[in-house]
């Protein structure tokens, strides 16, 4: 609750006459008590200070390009931690956690689903499609899972309509533009209208006349620009608002201040997970641009995309896949491509069931790329590393790992920012010793063949970061913990 205050004295000596017994709410939230804009940003203030007893957060971020695993290892996490809150992207992503051979695949909705104790929230980074959103709910709800009361959506999440599809797949189809090879779900133009500031967010959507008035201009808008642009059909705006107002009535209950939510929470010492989706090399900004996602999906995407501050942020924890995979087209230096590499690019794929958890598009597969880690180190401020799909390398006798880029034969540290700088970027391979052992199903370090201990010891050397988990199989309980990591993260062991 709010009314825990600190007692630190005043930056300011006139703010002592502002006591909290004096102060009168100023706002009010949706269906909840009012609360003092005054008295959050007291409890802020002793949050940022530590002078209350807040949550521990974690942030959980692709180190690679998408599908390293987050889903298993937010699943893992959830264990003690009782907040998720995903902060980016949208049903592009696909996250999968298998329990006892169980197999659940959340694209919208946050990991922390699958444990009924913890708290789930799309937070307001997120683009949200209501019809995806309430058929994975549907789901959800008909294999058990409860989802009611554990699960909130941002009422500032922006809306996908149909109309960013439509625009979607003529601008990925037109000549002469750049084919991104996206999900096709609507995400780019989605966070277009937000940026441009023409966007539907959840609340507004509650908002029925708003609703239709929002419906017809933009598809009045998105119709003319489709059909000159791509020759598209047009769409119907009012089949579109009766399908939307229904679904809204739908998504009503999950509507909330979950910023407000989270900040309540953290200061009643609940600690937070922050999900990642998609992965560094996809960000927006920091990624291989333009062949990227539309959000942040690096970790301060976590704060912007939740409303809880940066400062609230303790520990972020980049997943790796022990070796390298990318869906889509874009640069990807150390690919397992062509003449030479073609056939043991397919091998991982295989071994290692590179498909799309929801699209089943094959992905591209290749080595480790330090350097490339080193950077998503780097911009993320990853302190744990977590290790997954370790047996997937299980029958190599050798490993080749990227561990340093060249151009124009000269060692380089620097990313390109654009593309058509990758062509010219040429990897330096060293080749380490393989196990040629099988780990599945490992659950200790010690147990781990010598080779693979190695293995893991050298991505330490070469981060900077330490290997706090490791991943054996997809299953949550193919997993190994490292004590630190547990100790840290205030885990259970085993
Ligand atoms: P996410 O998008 O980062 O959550 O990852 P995805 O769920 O899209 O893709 C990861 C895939 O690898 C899924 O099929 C997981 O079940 C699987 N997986 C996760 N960890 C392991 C592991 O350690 N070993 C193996 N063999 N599969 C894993
Ligand atoms: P998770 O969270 C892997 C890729 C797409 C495409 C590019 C842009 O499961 O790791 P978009 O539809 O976002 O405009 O597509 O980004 N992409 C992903 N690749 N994992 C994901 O999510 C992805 N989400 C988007 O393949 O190359
Ligand atoms: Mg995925």
């Amino acid at each position: 609750m709010l009314e825990r205050t600190h007692q630190a004295p005043p930056i300011f000596p006139g703010s002592q006459s502002f006591s909290t017994a004096a102060a009168q709410p100023v706002c009010a939230t949706q269906g909840q008590a009012s609360v003092c804009g005054r008295a959050i940003f007291q409890v802020e203030f002793a949050l940022s200070s530590g002078r209350t007893n807040r949550g521990r957060t974690a942030v959980i971020v692709g180190a690679q390009w998408g599908d390293e695993g987050k889903g298993k290892i937010v699943d893992v996490l959830t264990q003690t931690f009782s907040v998720v809150a995903r902060y980016a992207g949208g049903h592009n992503a696909g996250h999968t956690v298998i329990i006892n051979g169980k197999k659940f695949i959340l694209q919208l909705v946050p990991g922390g689903i699958l444990r009924p104790e913890c708290t789930n929230v799309v937070g307001n980074g997120v683009v949200i499609d209501p019809l995806a959103f309430l058929k994975e709910v549907a789901s959800l709800r008909a294999a058990g899972v409860k989802v009611d009361g554990n699960l909130f959506v941002s009422n500032r999440a922006q809306v996908i309509l149909p109309y960013h599809r439509m625009m979607e797949l003529g601008s990925e189809n037109a000549p002469g533009r750049v084919k991104i090879g996206t999900t096709s779900r609507g995400i780019g133009p989605a966070y277009e209208d937000k940026m441009g500031r023409r966007g539907l967010r959840a609340a507004d959507l509650l908002d029925s006349q708003l609703l239709r008035t929002h419906i017809e201009n933009a598809c009045r808008e998105k119709n003319m620009i489709a059909h000159a642009l791509f020759n598209s059909d047009p769409l119907d705006a009012d089949k579109m608002f009766r399908e939307y107002a229904d679904a809204a009535e739908q998504i009503a209950p999950f509507v909330r201040d979950t910023a407000l939510l989270l900040n309540r929470a953290l200061a009643e010492g609940k600690s937070i997970v922050f999900e990642g989706a998609q992965g560094t090399m996809l960000d927006i900004d920091h990624g291989t641009y333009p062949f990227v996602t539309s959000s942040s999906s690096t970790s301060g995407g976590a704060a912007t995309g939740t409303g809880v501050p940066p400062t609230s942020i303790d520990t972020v924890i980049g997943i790796t896949k022990a070796y390298c995979t990318r869906v889509g087209s874009g640069p990807f230096p150390s690919e397992l491509a062509g003449v030479s590499g073609g056939a043991q690019g397919e091998d991982l794929r295989k071994r290692g069931n590179e498909f799309g958890a929801v699209t089943g598009r094959p992905r591209r597969t290749g080595w480790l790329d330090l350097p490339l880690l080193r950077y998503a180190g780097m911009i993320n401020g990853i302190s744990w590393l977590v290790v997954t799909k370790l047996d997937v390398l299980d029958h190599l006798t050798e490993i080749p790992v990227c561990v340093g880029h060249k151009v124009d034969g000269k060692e380089t540290d620097e990313v390109p920012a654009q593309a058509c700088g990758y062509e010219k970027l040429e990897c330096i391979y060293r080749k380490m010793p393989g196990w040629a052992s099988p780990t599945q199903a490992i659950r200790t370090v010690e147990a781990l063949p010598k080779a693979a201990r190695e293995y893991l010891a050298f991505i330490e050397k070469e981060t900077g970061a330490r290997v706090g988990m490791i991943s054996t199989g997809p299953d949550r309980e193919q997993t190994i913990l490292v004590p630190d990591f547990i100790s840290e993260l205030g885990l259970k062991s085993g």
